[in-house]
């Protein structure tokens, strides 16, 4: 039986998301939508503005912009907006809040790959790996030296959390096989359930900058954490701390934090997240052996990848049909 796709509800996907989410929409039978059709690059604003008018729908990454002006763009049809992504500095809930627009997005699914990239990253940095690569290549590597490319090891180390969730919970438990003496964290409240599973005490954030060998940031980018990270936390940490970012690059200032690295304030730095993204070749922060920078892949497994992707799909679909999505955010 052929059905008029045309009186199907209008989504558009702004992105050429992996093929577990193109699937269940396609399969569903239940919208007709439109692609940006590649990966490599965003859909430019005014493109996208054009393409939102009129739809009901809109599954979106952590690229696009979800705020007034294309709110309007998009006009009274919309209902659902479902990002591809943990994170959701990138929509004004606010906006969409006002609207009754319902906003979907994929928490849990990421958790383990996020956590995982995290490790390597901090290992990556506190043993410093790249650098260590880049001397064997270049011919750095002369006689086997006893202080050469020494760095800092977990094993009786404090490890800190800045916003203990999901994911703080799941690098620590990683961490902890290391050897890790305590776990400390700080949140806007104590979460006494999340932290008991790691034996995490909770500490004000003066505290966490001074006791932490090792600082991991796990919180959301909001008003209140923007620029958390700045010269104020820097001048507390340890000369010989290591500090881990893998939510977001606004919770940063990276003036102060180039700062710290350079004058030897704090021993390194592990950045998968930057301001603005991505982070130009240009940056002085590049220029650092003590920095090692990475391009927002904490996410990036093909299963997880597919996974968030299914579950932006079906929220989306959920969303459209007036059901409970599988994961929704309060507005
Ligand atoms: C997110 O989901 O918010 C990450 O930054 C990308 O996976």
């Amino acid at each position: 039986v052929l059905r008029d796709m045309s009186t199907l509800p209008r989504v558009y996907v702004t992105r050429q998301i992996p093929p577990e989410g193109l699937k269940i929409l396609q399969d569903s039978g239940q919208v007709q939508f439109e692609l940006w059709d590649s990966d490599d690059v965003p859909v430019p604003r005014k493109e996208l503005l054009q393409k939102v008018k009129g739809v009901d729908g809109l599954l979106c990454v952590l690229t696009e912009k979800i705020d007034a002006e294309l709110l309007d763009a998009a006009g009274s049809n919309l209902k659902v907006v479902s990002t591809m992504s943990v994170g959701f500095d990138h929509l004004s809930l606010e906006e969409l809040k006002k609207r009754g627009i319902r906003v979907g997005y994929t928490p849990e699914v990421l958790t383990d790959a996020v956590a995982e990239l995290t490790v390597a990253l901090l290992l990556a940095t506190s043993r410093r790996l790249i650098e260590a690569t880049h001397e064997a290549k270049i011919g750095g590597w002369g006689t086997w030296r006893t202080l050469w490319l020494c760095g800092y090891e977990l094993a009786n180390s404090t490890v800190g959390i800045l916003g203990l969730g999901r994911i703080g919970v799941a690098i620590a438990e990683r961490l902890a096989p290391f050897k890790v003496k305590k776990f400390i964290y700080t949140d806007v409240a104590p979460r006494p359930e999340l932290a008991k599973a790691i034996n995490a005490e909770y500490v004000t954030l003066d505290e966490l900058a001074k006791q932490s060998d090792f600082l991991s940031i796990c919180c959301a980018l909001t008003p209140d954490t923007k620029e958390i990270c700045n010269k104020n936390l820097f001048s507390k940490m340890k000369n010989t701390s290591i500090f881990i970012n893998t939510s977001r690059g606004g919770v940063v200032n990276q003036e102060d934090l180039y700062e710290a690295l350079s004058t030897g304030q704090i021993a390194g730095a592990g950045l998968d997240v930057t301001v603005p993204e991505p982070l130009p070749t240009t940056h002085p922060l590049f220029t650092l052996k003590n920095c090692v920078i990475l391009p927002h892949i904490a996410s990036a497994s093909y299963s997880t990848r597919n996974a968030m992707s299914a579950l932006a799909a079906n929220n989306l679909l959920l969303g459209l049909r007036s059901q409970p999505m599988i994961k929704e955010l309060k507005l």
